[in-house]
Formats: C-alpha cells, sequence, structure tokens
C-alpha cells in the first residue's frame, strides 16, 4: 500500500477539516499519516516519498505562520525522487488579486529543491483576478474556498484524491 504523510498546521480550522477530509479519502487505498507542520523537521519531511502539504493564503498573498518558518529549512532539503501535491485554500471574493498565493509560493520552493509535483486541478469553476498557484489553465494543486464554494469541497476533494492514487507511487 502506498504511503503518504499529509503535512499542515494542526491548528487551523478550515486547513485541518480539508486535510481529514482528504485523509477519509484514501482509507482503503493508501496508508496515510497526519503530521503537523507546527513541530516537523527536515528529517521529518525526508521520510515520506509521497507527500500532501496543505497552506492556506494569510496575509495577503502570504504563506502562513509555520509554513513560513520551515520555509529556510525547505530551502536545504535535497527533494529529488519526492512527488508532492498542494491543497491551498484562499478566498476568491475577499482576495481576488492573491487568490490562493499559498499555495503557489509553496509550489515554487518544493520544485526548485527538485520534488516533482502532482495533482494539478483545472482553474476553470473560479473566479479571481491573479493568483501565484496558477500554471497556464491549472491550479498547481487542488484550490479550495470555504467562504465562497464551500458546497464544493466534497466533490472537489474526491475528485483529487482519485486523481492522485493514480500520480502518486
Ligand atoms: C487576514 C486574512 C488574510 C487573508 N489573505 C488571503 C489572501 O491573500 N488570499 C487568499 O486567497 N485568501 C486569503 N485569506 C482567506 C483564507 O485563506 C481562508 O479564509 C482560509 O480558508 C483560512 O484557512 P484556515 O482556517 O485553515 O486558516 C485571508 C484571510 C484572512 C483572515
Amino acid at each position: 500500500m502506498k504511503k503518504i504523510g499529509i503535512i499542515y498546521s494542526f491548528n487551523t480550522q478550515k486547513t485541518s477539516k480539508i486535510a481529514k477530509r482528504i485523509a477519509e479519502a484514501f482509507v482503503g487505498s493508501a496508508k496515510v499519516e497526519m503530521v503537523n507542520v507546527e513541530e516537523i523537521t527536515a528529517e521529518q519531511f525526508a521520510r515520506f516519498d509521497n507527500l500532501i502539504c496543505g497552506a492556506a493564503t494569510w496575509f495577503d498573498g502570504e504563506l502562513p505562520n509555520h509554513w513560513d518558518e520551515f520555509v529556510p529549512d525547505l530551502e536545504e532539503l535535497d527533494l529529488k525522487g519526492k512527488t508532492i501535491a498542494l491543497f491551498g485554500l484562499g478566498d476568491q471574493k475577499g482576495y481576488p488579486e492573491n487568490f490562493l498565493d499559498g499555495m503557489g509560493i509553496l509550489a515554487e520552493i518544493l520544485e526548485a529543491q527538485g520534488a516533482k509535483l502532482v495533482g494539478f486541478t483545472s482553474t476553470e469553476g473560479y473566479a479571481y483576478e491573479s493568483s501565484r498557484a496558477e500554471r497556464g489553465d491549472q491550479f498547481c494543486g487542488l484550490g479550495i474556498d470555504y467562504e465562497s464554494q464551500g458546497s464544493k469541497n466534497k466533490e472537489r476533494v474526491h475528485a483529487w484524491v482519485e486523481k492522485l492514487s493514480l500520480e502518486f507511487k
């Protein structure tokens, strides 16, 4: 069975809910371990070949606390051979110019360290002005917007996990 680490801050509200929903969707098809980014070390991060990293966007286009504190460690890691999927939380109506930027920032760092990113999704169905998470007509991960599209969370998570089941090793 595939082993996957899901890394996010256990003290977040909405990010935690989505992380748990993702873990539930993998039940029976992968062995999932939840890891708190607030306590993570570079060694713990490197334990997994398949990783899911979750982060909301805060402070108008920035990574939230705890992820930003881990960035200096991340920038020292060799992530060649790692397959990483990202999910990001944002508010497209409230912050249309920085929608999901946090996910985009993580993607840039992880790719620079050699990780292979998977789990890209279509930007169709979202309305915003600009996003650092955008790659052409796709986001570099799963975009979740509780504020204006919360009713889509369940179906978005399930479709994404199905896709990841094929893309993870
Ligand atoms: C002060 C503040 C700043 C925010 N800035 C952004 C932003 O720049 N871009 C964005 O997409 N969402 C932004 N958001 C929305 C959050 O990312 C969104 O509410 C998310 O669901 C919060 O997740 P959490 O409860 O796990 O922290 C902001 C929210 C707050 C309260």
